[in-house]
């Protein structure tokens, strides 16, 4: 067991790696950047986040799952399907429903610029949605579930309860009071903490990056590695833009500093929880997508950490 861990990459090189992967590093996203440790980063604006956006563009359309069906269907035994159900059942959830919430959030940002790189961020949790469901379509992962809505009810039993109190109740409280009250900076300032530095970043990009190399050192699944790739880019510039906009703001005024950390505090604990796979009790230890929780954490917790040095805030 010792050995095992003591072979592994620590954390920091795996981010290195990650950050060689094509356009990744471009996406300005502190946790690929070494010197974020430090509270350095080079980021991108809000125009130059968009001009990023045009130049990454991809089709779900280009990908071809005709391996990815042989693979789930016979070299995947029944009871590791069903443990990586709990991960592709989080992602394709959750993608619908941050795609879903994102226009009152868009509308609530208080510049153009702002605004137009949120409004690409919709496509793109929209072409996640619809890049999901075209797996699930055409590698038959839910036998008789016909139509996106059927797929999405079906799928929904893998979730556990953490992840419906982070999405049901803390993130669409919190873009309801923002349908309503645009004008709430501090609501705002909240819910882009909660949206972009825990939902996407804590939680999205820890579980794309053990899926992807778990499935690239198994060998399976090829086409969904494919588009996975770029899921996971489109969220790093995503996060980008959180980042940005949280340091643009608690330069404005350092009282959302503290709209930032309270957040934090109240979505940290639910977040830590939706990490652990529904069949697991209480505090025990597991291991899925060979990573144990501790690396599963200590991954979660030093992207984190560097995007919070770089707003402002010592993690
Ligand atoms: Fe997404
Ligand atoms: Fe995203």
């Amino acid at each position: 067991m010792e050995a095992k861990a003591e072979a592994k990459p620590s954390t920091a090189d795996t981010l290195s790696a990650i950050a060689d992967r094509e356009g990744f590093l471009a996406t300005s996203d502190p946790a690929l950047q070494e010197s974020a440790d430090r509270g350095e980063a080079k980021l991108l604006d809000y125009r130059q986040l968009y001009e990023l956006w045009e130049r990454q563009q991809w089709a779900t359309q280009d990908l071809d799952f005709s391996q990815d069906r042989v693979d789930w269907h016979e070299r995947i035994d029944p009871e590791e399907r069903f443990a990586r159900m709990y991960g592709l059942s989080a992602f394709f959830i959750g993608e619908q429903k941050v795609a879903d919430e994102l226009g009152p959030i868009m509308r609530a940002a208080p510049t153009e610029e702002q605004r137009i790189f949120l409004s690409t961020q919709i496509a793109d949790e929209a072409r996640h949605v619809a890049f999901f469901d075209r797996f699930y379509r055409e590698v038959g992962v839910l036998e008789g579930a016909d139509g996106l809505a059927e797929r999405l009810a079906a799928t929904e039993e893998h979730v556990n309860d953490a992840f419906h109190q982070l999405f049901d109740d803390l993130l669409k409280t919190r873009v309801d009071h923002l349908a309503a009250n645009p004008d709430d900076t501090g609501a705002l300032v909240e819910t882009i903490t909660l949206y972009h530095m825990i939902i996407e970043g804590v939680l999205a990009l820890t579980g794309q990056h053990f899926i992807i190399d778990y499935n690239t050192e198994q060998g399976t699944l090829p086409g969904f590695v494919e588009g996975f790739q770029k899921v996971a880019r489109d969220e790093h510039r995503h996060i980008a833009f959180g980042v940005r906009f949280l340091t643009d703001m608690a330069h404005q005024d350092p009282a959302h500093l503290e709209a930032i950390q309270r957040m934090l505090a109240e979505s940290i604990p639910i977040a830590d929880k939706v990490l652990d796979p529904p069949w697991v009790q209480g505090d025990e230890d597991w291991e899925i997508f060979g990573q144990s929780k501790e690396e599963t954490h200590a991954f979660a917790a030093q992207c984190l950490s560097r995007r919070l040095k770089v707003i402002g805030l010592a993690a």
